[in-house]
């Protein structure tokens, strides 16, 4: 991949995005050649919001490959709390690593720290808008379960705030595929998104209802209504648990339906999905090191 920060999906090309599902593959193939690719590296990790997967899987990742982590630790427990600017600890920062991982609640915020870093920085995820780490490993799961040409795929809950969402139906772009969209109408992807996808010709249409369009998926992408990026809680709260996905739901699909979630779920997929064959979601999250050993194995190795 020839690029130095991973910021959004919209840089990638089908060949960037193979490039990294390929290695993640010879690494699920062959953990152990891949053991002291990085040794002594370090990978400086900037989480201003929770996460449990995809920190733990960086983590997890870069030592696999040999190297070790720097954490900047909680906010709480931060500069951050003396008010110290992002910019200025992404530069502090940067002395300390070989690469940055940065988690933000603003939208931008890693594109932003990107003018202010020489080292590849790597977007965790920025507010409501990308979180490109997450779509490799989605799509290294469908390629897995689905294969990623002649693609169905219904991508459903919380499209506006939702920022797998909108780094995948982008990425989906350069592939065959057709795109549901389900939500509830206050929850409908922003138009600048819509108008992305119109603009990389994507096949997509916009649905109210799972039911409408599930017997022809053979994938169902569900995600988590974004509590933490209302505005207003009584908002959340009209629209909580209004979409859930059980096994009365999933009578109507495919035998070879693949359901996942980037996690984590609150109520969207029942317990009880978790036993049948359609279930890939913990598959996924595990998915979360391989593709992020390619990804830290190419982005180093550029160096
Ligand atoms: C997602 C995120 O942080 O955007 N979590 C993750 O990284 N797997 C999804 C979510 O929080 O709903």
């Amino acid at each position: 991949m020839r690029h130095d920060h991973l910021i959004d999906t919209k840089q990638l090309s089908r060949a960037d995005i193979e490039g990294v599902l390929d290695r993640a593959a010879e690494i699920d193939a062959d953990p152990a050649a891949f053991a002291d690719r990085h040794a002594g590296k370090l990978l400086g990790l900037m989480f201003y919001e929770p996460s449990t997967r995809t920190k733990m899987s960086f983590e997890t990742a870069i030592k696999r490959l040999g190297g070790d982590i720097v954490d900047m630790g909680s906010v709480e427990s931060s500069s951050v709390k003396k008010g110290e600017s992002l910019a200025d600890s992404a530069r502090v920062v940067e002395g300390y690593a070989d690469a940055l991982v940065l988690r933000h609640p603003s939208q931008g915020a890693a594109k932003m720290v990107s003018d202010f870093v020489d080292v590849p920085l790597l977007n965790a995820g920025d507010g409501a808008g990308h979180h490109p780490t997450q779509t490799l490993l989605d799509l290294y799961t469908i390629r897995e379960n689905a294969g990623l040409d002649d693609l169905t795929i219904g991508i459903m809950g919380d499209l506006k705030y939702g920022r797998t969402v909108h780094s995948l139906a982008h990425a989906l772009t350069n592939f065959d595929t057709r795109q549901h969209f389900v939500s509830p109408p206050s929850l409908k992807l922003p138009r600048s998104v819509r108008y992305d996808l119109h603009e990389a010709g994507a096949n997509v249409r916009e649905h109210a209802d799972v039911e409408d369009v599930l017997p022809n998926l053979d994938v169902l992408y569900v995600t988590r209504i974004q509590r933490e990026r209302f505005p207003d809680e009584n908002e959340y709260r009209e629209i909580a648990g209004e979409y859930q996905i059980d096994l009365d739901t999933l009578a109507g699909a495919s035998d070879d339906l693949t359901v996942m979630h980037p996690l984590p779920r609150v109520d969207e997929i029942a317990a009880e999905v978790d036993d049948t064959p359609h279930a890939k979601y913990f598959e996924q999250a595990h998915n979360g090191v391989p593709v992020r050993m390619a990804l830290l194995d190419s982005m180093l190795e550029e160096r």
